[in-house]
Order: structure tokens, then sequence, then C-alpha cells
């Protein structure tokens, strides 16, 4: 097989074979096939894109490019939780123990974040001893006995996608449905779960920022799912501003458990509830969605879900006093306040444009090797649809490097636009897709 036929059969229109496909990934993942002649296919897959087949052929020789990891050794219907990438999402923490409350186990490996979009496990750090590499074993016995874990993902899941994404990146092909779909369906399929809910992000601050292109992308990675023999949900979320208030690591965490405490934002709550519920559904514990929503608001509400949140940064060599004591986080040095330079409704907040504040903050890393300041990031003070008076806080930006903050702070007033009628407010969950 010949890399220039399978790029020229792509260029003009036609449908790679599944064995064209694996010879690509399979080639790709070796070094044997150069990146000028996988940019050049990619470049092709982006402008005449791939069908139905030919995307579950690419996930499948993408999951298969490494390790498919084997969970039998945990008891029980496993359930992946998995976000297409927001800014402020801090879901995973408190629809784990959520779920988990509930009997479903969650055994989650989870990224680092990169450009403007957090990761979980650069959050988690931010509770001191917490350990995001385990052993195989720690890992599944920590879930059998707590219900729940979650590692930083392993080079050897879909090695395919992590050269594949790099090059993406560079070569103005990320925003591609098949792409995007193979990418995060081989990670999902290959880290062993049994049940997969997907949480597509949908607006100014996420990859697909029409609904249509949503609806296309979570069907798309819904049937891929269901094809591979694991029953995938999705559900397609408002990504027009940042999530709750907190943006960046340690004050992300302490949002989680005020949210876990029952005093958490309303958006978060209900996208959490939502997403444990489905959770539990499809994980057995409940008939309906709906029942499994009964249950999770049940685990908050009685506070068994943040009992199971201190159990599981225990389990994970995390000091669990950081539930009730918050000054046990990295603390920041330096603030700097947003002010409204004029009166009227917030009537949009860029969350991407919040998302690279908090990173250059120190919260989040330009390049893979960057170290990050866990104490840096924002708290926005007003949301899309609150009033604001000339003068009145907006946000607060805090870190360790006062140069750094001073320049977050800069950035982030950029992000708010104040106009003089309310602004009409879109609900948090938009579609399910099952
Ligand atoms: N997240 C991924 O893992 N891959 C993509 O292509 C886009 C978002």
């Amino acid at each position: 097989m010949n890399m220039v036929d399978i790029i020229l059969k792509k260029r003009e229109g036609e449908k790679l074979s599944p064995q064209e496909i694996q010879h690509f990934i399979n080639g790709y993942t070796k070094g044997d096939i150069p990146d000028y002649q996988a940019s050049a296919l990619l470049m092709a897959i982006y402008f005449q894109g791939m069908d139905k087949e030919e995307t579950y052929q690419l996930t499948k020789a993408m999951k298969e490019s490494g390790d498919v990891v084997d969970l039998s050794a945990i008891s029980g219907i496993k359930v992946d939780k998995h976000s297409t990438g927001g800014v402020g999402d801090k879901t995973t923490l408190v629809v784990g123990p959520l779920a988990a409350a509930c009997g479903v186990p969650v055994a989650k490996m989870s990224g680092r974040g990169l450009g403007f979009t957090g990761g979980t496990v650069d959050k988690m750090e931010s509770i001191p001893g917490f350990r995001t590499t385990l052993e195989e074993e720690e890992f599944m016995e920590l879930v059998n006995r707590v219900g729940l874990s979650v590692i930083g993902q392993t080079a050897h899941i879909a090695p395919a996608d992590k050269k594949l994404y790099a090059l993406r990146d560079v070569t103005a092909t990320v925003d591609n449905l098949s792409l995007i779909t193979a990418s995060i369906m081989s990670k999902k399929l290959a880290s062993g779960s049994d049940a997969i809910v997907l949480d597509v992000k949908c607006g100014n601050g996420a990859f697909m920022e029409n609904l249509e292109e949503a609806v296309e992308l979570a069907k798309g990675m819904v049937d891929i799912g269901n094809a591979d023999g694991k029953k995938t949900i999705a559900v397609i979320t408002d990504m027009n501003q940042p999530l709750g208030h907190a943006v960046g690591n340690s004050n992300e965490v302490i949002e989680a458990i005020e949210t876990l405490k029952g005093k958490g934002p309303v958006d978060i709550t209900q996208l959490a509830l939502t997403l444990s519920g489905i959770m539990i559904y499809a994980g057995g514990h409940a008939e309906t969605m709906e029942e499994g929503m009964e249950k999770a608001k049940e685990a908050l509400h009685s506070g068994r879900a943040l009992e199971k949140l201190a159990s599981f940064i225990e389990g994970q060599g995390g000091d669990p006093a950081v539930v009730e004591d918050y000054s046990l986080f990295p603390q920041p040095t330096t603030y700097q306040k947003v002010l409204a330079q004029e009166s009227g409704y917030v009537t949009e907040i860029q969350a991407r444009s919040i998302g690279l504040a908090s990173q250059h903050s120190g919260a989040g890393r330009e390049k893979k090797e960057d170290p990050i300041d866990l104490s840096a990031g924002i708290i926005l003070r007003k949301k899309v649809g609150d009033v604001v008076a000339k003068g009145d806080v907006l946000a607060e930006v805090s870190g360790r490097d006062s140069l750094k903050v001073r320049l977050a702070a800069e950035e982030a007033a950029k992000a708010f636009t104040i106009g003089p009628a309310a602004p009409e407010l879109g609900p948090i969950i938009i579609r399910i897709i099952d």
C-alpha cells in the first residue's frame, strides 16, 4: 500500500478502505510515515470529509494503536464521563463523587490542561499530597473500595491520537467532525469502561460553536460508542460563558467542593446532576435518566457525595481536610480586580478569552512541559444577565506573579460586554442524544 495513492484517493473525494486507514494509522504511529504525508492526508480529510464507516474505522485503528485497558477486575458496570473541553469545567470533580455515591464505579483517566481549557489532573494536583499517577492495581483497588479513582492518561492509550493531535494543532486541521470524533472516541474506547456519558460543549468557548455541528458531533460519537458495544449517551451543553465562577485550579476544586455542599453555582449544579443522573442510569442503578437524576440529588443533599469526595481524596494520598479547610490549598499572593467601565447588563463573557486570561495568570501552560501556578486563576463576580454599575467588580484575578496577574486582568476585562438591555439566557442543558 502506498501513502501517495491514499492521499490522492481522499483528495479526489473517494472513500478509504479499512486497510488503507489502518495502514496510515499504524505507519504514522510507528514513525514510518512522515509528518508531511500525514499532514496532506489530514488536510484532504478536512476538505473531503469521511463518512460514518470511515470515521468508525479511523477510531478503531487509533484505539488499537496502543493498549486497551482491561477493567474486568472492577466489579459492576463502569461508567466514564468525558467533556469535549470548556472553561471553568470542574464537573468531573462533582459528577464522579455523585455517581460513585449512587453505586456507579468510576475509573477515570483524565488529561492536563493545554491552551485555554483546563485539565482535571492539574486541578486535582492542587490538593496537597494528591497523586494522579497510580499503579494499575492500586487504581482498580481504589475503584473497588471507594467507587472512584482519577488518574492521568498514560502514553500507552491511543498513541496515534497523541501524535495526530499535535500535528492537527499546527496544520489547522483540528476542527473537523470525523477527526474530533476519532480523537475523543479512540481514547474513551481504549480506557476500558462499559458505558460512556459525553458532555458535548456548544458555544463561543467550545470547538463546536453552533448547535447543528454539536448535534452532528454528538450523534457521530454516540453511534461509534454503541457500535463498539458501549452504551453511549451524549448531552449537549452550553459553553457561551465559563461554567460557574472559578477558572483556574485550586479555585475550581474549591468551587466543586462548595457544589457538593449544596452551595454551588446553579449552572454547575444542574449540569452535574444531569450528567451523574445519566451515569447512574447507564450504570444500571436507575430505570430512567430522571430516576438517576433524583438519586443524584439525594446523594448531593444528604452529604453522601461530599463524603465520597473526601474518601476519594484520601485514597489517592491527598489531605481530605481540604474539604473543610480551604487554606490548605496553594494560596495566591497577588490580586487584581477587573472593574466595569460602564453601567448596564453583562450581555456576554467570552469563555475562550477568560480561559486564555486564566492561562496567562499562571494557571495554564503554553507548552506541555511548562510549570503551572496552582494558586492562580480568575473568579468571575458577575455572569451573563447580571446588572452592573460602573466601578463594580466584574472579576478578580490572582496568582503569585504580579506582572502575569496584571496582564491577565487586562485580558479578562476584554472578555466582558456590557449593554443596555438584559440578554436572553439559554438553558445549560441543550439536548440529550442517546
Ligand atoms: N478533544 C480531543 O481529545 N480531541 C479533539 O480532537 C478535540 C477535543
